[in-house]
């Protein structure tokens, strides 16, 4: 999902993959992986030297976004931190994500609530993909800053991309089926003996409805 472009920037890089992908793959001219961990950073550093790529690579060490004030980047990419976190960082250093020309977010866990602050806030949402990793969804989103944003749709409390309808995204209704089976397991555990049961018991039959009739649209 990552356009070609010069310089891109991976925050909490980690092994720092992504960006030894992405220069393997000559998407980009140089990679900027930055964690808040000096480890991760040694690991990437060791994996970039294995790949011969470390000379297209620079390290940063410091917390999400901040590491990239008066640096010239082009795009960046947050994965594989929770949906809270990732949100939180952009939020922490709007400044920098103004100058980006992209962002490719991929939140590990709560995409919801990383997709409900993107169709509320300043963004447009350019794509949205689901990718399947064995029994695993992840999803996976490129954004970029705008001051008027398009107003995006809110499915079924921001568990469903609404690019991902558009999209017809082939993941989709296996993606759905596993929203309602979730939805069902968590049901048929509610012990139904205090209020606040009987309402979430409502609120899931009704989020479990509306997956379905998603579903059923998707197919037809
Ligand atoms: C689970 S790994 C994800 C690695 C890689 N991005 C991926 O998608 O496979 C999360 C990484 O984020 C780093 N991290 C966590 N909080 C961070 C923050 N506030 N700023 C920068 N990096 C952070 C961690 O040190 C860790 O290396």
């Amino acid at each position: 999902m990552i356009p070609p472009t010069d310089v891109v920037a991976d925050i909490g890089t980690d092994h720092g993959y992504v960006l030894i992908e992405l220069l393997r793959q000559n998407k980009i001219k140089t990679g900027i992986a930055s964690d808040n961990k000096v480890g991760p950073l040694d690991k990437a550093k060791m994996n970039a030297a294995e790949a011969g790529v470390k000379v297209n690579m620079q390290f940063t060490l410091g917390n999400g976004l901040e590491t990239l004030k008066g640096l010239p980047v082009n795009g960046a990419v947050l994965a594989g931190m929770g949906g809270v976190l990732t949100r939180d960082l952009l939020e922490k250093d709007l400044s920098v994500v103004k100058e980006l020309d992209f962002l490719l977010l991929q939140p590990a866990q709560n995409p919801e609530v990383l997709r409900e602050y993107l169709y509320n806030g300043p963004f447009t949402i350019l794509d949205e993909a689901l990718i399947r990793e064995e029994r695993r969804f992840y999803e996976a989103f490129l954004v970029c800053y705008c001051d008027h944003p398009e107003k995006m749709a809110e499915y079924v409390n921001y568990l469903v991309g609404e690019r991902l309808i558009q999209n017809q995204d082939p993941l989709l209704p296996d993606f759905l089926e596993e929203k309602i089976r979730e939805g069902e397991a968590i049901l048929a555990k509610l012990e139904l003996n205090s209020e606040s049961a009987q309402i979430r018991q409502q609120v899931l039959t009704a989020r479990i409805k509306d997956l379905r009739r998603l579903k059923d649209d998707c197919a037809g």
